[in-house]
């Protein structure tokens, strides 16, 4: 017999592994069905951002930044470093630990909150009167069945059309989080989060990096001045970006990858390269849940449809994360599979897409919330910027990285904070405290009347803030 639960959870990245614990947390019986296996075979819950997404590169960032540091910055604090190396596989195996730790973190967590995990592919049988049939197919396969269905099933790198990842050579991120050596030449496709933060890694450790982005623009999403200044830094530091480029074919053999492309200006190009990130967007995965078997509402690109509030269009079905519309970040899906298990409950769970924060973790790393300048001039809007460097930062100065700048957006008549870019030493803290200000309805004179702890890099908040109305103090 077939065992029952009120809640039902397709999948545990962070959408499903959160939204499982939440539903746990109001006193719903809940199960979290999810298939990803670890090199032995077993469980790994935790989906693409702790297995081969958020966590394993932020790891493999902070190694390669720990060995750029001794490479180029320890000698300034007067500390000489001799017979410096990289140990690729050590940092690797470091990494895969670190992924293990949260692995096991998540297992705890269902046994804490007393969600039943299990582990295998779970797809939609049928609908009937005590709610919705899923089949596990695991090593024990088992039907289970659910008054409420939510499904964070996340997504998959896509390919480029005709070349396939064989993850060795032509890899997606999954395969650039495991490259056994540092390649003497790496190309990347797609200058967006991936392309950036897997092309700083193996950069830093030594790899020549060259990007190819379709666009004409260079991070077309983030705020102008902020891209601006990203491109300038990147180039400085070795990254070769080459914007507007037409990728013709890519061929793959053993010595190495050859990329053909258009460049620019419409002349015929060739890359060769030892190894090839393809980062260029990723798929919804929904193939295998037998979506049409039960009439799950999908649209062109695959992803479920859903409503403001997360709801398909089957009756206590639900879909969160990157499975569906929006932003593909591990807290937006997180912040939805909480809002979804609220919302069974009768409460008004809500996710405020205007404050999502984003983050890229290059060096320096770039972080934003809210409207960038060209959104506010194509809307009409009136407001005012006020900038900060960090080179004018105690801190920052201190800690030897002066690179880049808060810039503050806002309301020209009423002051309200309406974006918040930040490209400089860890913009993915800093940015918090935008984000509270703009969840509160902050104007930029209640940041700037704060006090900030000196010398911090927050006070670059503070003076950014202070520069909206033109008083900074300290440059
Ligand atoms: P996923 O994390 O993809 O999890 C879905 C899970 O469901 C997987 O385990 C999958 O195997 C499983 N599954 C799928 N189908 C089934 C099925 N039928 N039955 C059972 N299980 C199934 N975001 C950030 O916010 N910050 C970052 O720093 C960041 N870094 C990233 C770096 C990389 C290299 C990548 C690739 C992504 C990164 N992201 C980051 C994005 C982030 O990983 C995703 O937005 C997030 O994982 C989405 O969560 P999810 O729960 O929707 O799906
Ligand atoms: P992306 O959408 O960030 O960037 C893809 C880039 O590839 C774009 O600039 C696009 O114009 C370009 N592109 C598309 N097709 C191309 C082609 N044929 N040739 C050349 N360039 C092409 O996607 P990416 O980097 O794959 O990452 C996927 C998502 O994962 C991100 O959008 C983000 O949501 C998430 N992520 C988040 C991170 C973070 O929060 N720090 C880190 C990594 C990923």
């Amino acid at each position: 017999m077939s065992k029952s639960f009120d809640v039902v959870v397709i999948g545990a990245g962070p959408g499903g592994y959160i939204a499982a614990i939440r539903a746990a947390q109001l006193g719903f019986n809940t199960a979290c069905i999810d298939d990803w296996k670890n090199a032995a075979g077993g469980p790994a819950p935790g989906g693409t951002c702790t297995n081969v997404g958020c966590i394993p590169s932020k790891a493999l960032l902070q190694s390669s930044e720990n060995y750029d540091h001794a490479a180029h910055h320890f000698a300034d604090h007067g500390i000489g470093v001799k017979g410096l190396a990289i140990d690729v596989a050590r940092m690797i195996a470091r990494k895969d630990a670190v992924v293990k730790q949260n692995n096991d973190g998540i297992l705890y967590l269902f046994k804490k909150n007393k969600v039943a995990f299990f582990h295998g592919r779970g797809s939609f049988v049928s609908a009937g009167d005590k709610g919705y049939e899923i089949a596990i197919d695991g090593a024990e396969p088992q039907t289970v069945t659910a008054m409420h269905v939510i499904v964070a099933t996340g997504s998959s790198a896509r390919a480029l059309p005709g070349v396939a990842f064989d993850e060795e050579r032509v890899v997606s991120n999954d395969g650039a989080l495991r490259i056994g050596a540092v390649p003497k030449r790496l190309g990347v496709v797609g200058s967006g989060v991936i392309g950036l933060e897997m092309g700083s890694v193996w950069r830093r450790l030594g790899a020549d990096v060259t990007v190819l982005e379709a666009l004409p623009t260079f991070l077309g999403a983030v705020d102008e001045g902020v891209a601006k200044e990203a491109m300038k830094l990147f180039t400085k530091q070795g990254l070769k970006i080459q914007l507007g480029v037409k990728i013709d074919a890519v061929k793959s053999g053993k010595q190495g990858v050859a990329v053909s492309y258009t460049d620019a200006k419409g002349e015929a190009q060739t890359l060769a390269v030892d190894r090839l990130i393809v980062s260029i967007g990723r798929v919804p995965n929904t193939e295998g849940l037998n979506a049409h078997g039960v009439g799950l509402k999908l649209d062109e690109r695959g992803a479920i449809v859903v409503d403001d509030e997360c709801r398909t269009n089957l009756a206590n079905v639900w879909a969160v994360g990157d499975v569906v519309r929006g932003p593909m970040l591990a807290h937006k899906a997180e912040e939805e599979g909480v809002a979804v298990a609220e919302r069974i409950a009768g409460q008004h769970g809500h996710v405020n897409f205007n404050t999502i924060p984003w983050v890229i973790y290059t060096a320096p790393e770039i972080a934003w919330v809210g409207q960038t300048e060209q959104q506010l001039k194509a809307e009409g809007r009136a407001y005012r910027a006020g900038q900060f460097p960090f080179v004018a930062n105690g801190r920052a100065r201190a800690i030897g990285d002066t690179s880049g700048f808060v810039k503050f957006l806002a309301d020209a008549k009423t002051d309200e904070i309406l974006g918040v870019h930040i490209i400089g030493p860890l913009a993915s803290e800093l940015i918090a405290e935008a984000v509270v200000a703009m969840e509160f309805k902050a104007s930029s004179e209640d940041i700037a009347r704060i006090c900030h702890a000196h010398p911090s890099l927050g006070e670059a908040m503070k003076e950014a803030a202070l520069a909206v109305d033109k008083r900074t103090l300290n440059f």
